[in-house]
Parts: C-alpha cells; sequence; structure tokens
C-alpha cells in the first residue's frame, strides 16, 4: 500500500480535519522564528516529550536557527484511554544536564495540565538557567492543573485528537493533519 493510500484510510477514521498538514507547516516555520527570536545565539537545551512530541519537534527543530542540544523524557501515557486516570509518572528521564542551561520543554499536547506540571517540576529541580514551555495544541478549557505554555501553535476545542503524533492507543501518530476521531472508533475491541 502506497503511503497515500494509508493515509486515506486513516482519515476516514476521521470525524473531521481540525488543522491541515498546510496549516502546521505554516504555523511551525513561525514558531521557529518566534523561538529563535526568543534565543537568539544563546543555545537551547530541548527537551521532547516522548512519543506524542516526537513529529512535532522534529519539525520544529528545524524551523529553529538557535544551537540547540537535544534530549528526549518518557511519561507515563492515556493507554487505551481517552483521559489520564491517575497523575503521570517519568517512566524515562532526561541523560543531558540542565543545570545553568536554557531549556525549552516540548509537548505535543496541554490537556488539563498535569503531565507538563509534573515534568515542569523535576525539570526545576535539576536548576535550569531557564524554562521554557512550547506545545503544539492547547486544549485551554480542559485545565485541571493551572499552566500556560510560552509558545503555543493552536489553540482547539475540548475534543479527542489524533494524527501528527497524537495518538490513540499508539494509532494514528502518522496522519499528516490533526483531526477528531471518530467517537465510535474511540473503543474498538480489537484493541483491547
Ligand atoms: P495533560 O497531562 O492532561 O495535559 O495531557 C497531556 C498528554 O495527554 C499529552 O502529552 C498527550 O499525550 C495526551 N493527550 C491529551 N489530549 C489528547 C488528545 O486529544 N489526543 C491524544 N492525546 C492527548
Ligand atoms: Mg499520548
Amino acid at each position: 500500500m502506497t503511503a497515500r493510500k494509508a493515509h486515506q484510510a486513516l482519515h476516514r477514521d476521521l470525524e473531521r480535519v481540525l488543522v491541515s498538514q498546510q496549516a502546521i507547516t505554516r504555523r511551525i516555520r513561525l514558531l521557529g522564528k518566534e523561538i529563535s527570536q526568543t534565543y537568539g545565539d544563546r543555545e537551547i537545551t530541548v527537551v521532547a516529550i516522548i512519543n506524542g512530541a516526537i513529529l512535532f519537534t522534529a519539525d520544529l527543530l528545524r524551523q529553529i536557527a538557535s544551537p540547540i542540544r537535544l534530549d528526549c523524557i518518557r511519561v507515563s501515557s492515556y493507554l487505551h484511554e481517552t483521559s489520564s486516570l491517575g497523575p503521570p509518572r517519568i517512566l524515562d528521564t532526561m541523560r543531558i544536564d540542565l543545570e545553568n542551561r536554557d531549556v525549552l520543554l516540548i509537548d505535543d499536547i496541554l490537556d488539563t495540565g498535569k503531565t507538563l506540571s509534573a515534568v515542569v517540576e523535576v525539570i526545576r529541580k535539576l536548576k535550569p538557567a531557564s524554562l521554557r514551555t512550547c506545545v503544539l495544541l492547547d486544549k485551554k478549557g480542559r485545565r485541571e492543573v493551572e499552566f500556560e505554555a510560552d509558545f503555543v501553535g493552536f489553540r482547539i476545542p475540548d475534543r479527542f485528537v489524533v494524527g501528527y503524533g497524537l495518538d490513540f492507543a499508539e494509532r494514528y501518530r502518522n496522519l499528516p493533519c490533526i483531526g477528531i476521531l471518530k467517537p465510535d472508533l474511540q473503543n474498538p475491541p480489537e484493541w483491547a
């Protein structure tokens, strides 16, 4: 099957597209400029929250002119649910030093705010010179913990979305756009 056919098949699982591939590309170019202007020639230590932020981070970093060091942190995910159950847990932490560094923490989406505030707490203990956050999507209406990101791609309504790194049960990350998953596909018995 060609990539185009595969994407068409994934598209059929969407109720509708919320952010097109073109809109993502355009917005990331602007975000890259904004971040480059903020940091200038200072080196940025980027920490990406995997798996969700992988695609966004890969595209965003190539639009940033400042020098960059990159590492990842793995935080417990929703698994087969569309909302988190308990508090997020750090499953695998960073390997590079963050002390006195300008840290930029990247995630795919800011939802209840629990994940980012938990990771921010961990990073602050490592005494970075500065700490900013960047998310592709912001579901502001769902916040349970007070949290604002410094750089935001798109503000979106309170709907469960997939694509461009965002998953449901690890599926749909390779969709080039972001869309709302059909409700009847959110709990297919064959994925149990
Ligand atoms: P928070 O801790 O509730 O802010 O959730 C952040 C994490 O939940 C993100 O890193 C995503 O992995 C996941 N998440 C939240 N909303 C969605 C969604 O609509 N689709 C897919 N994943 C989501
Ligand atoms: Mg996820």
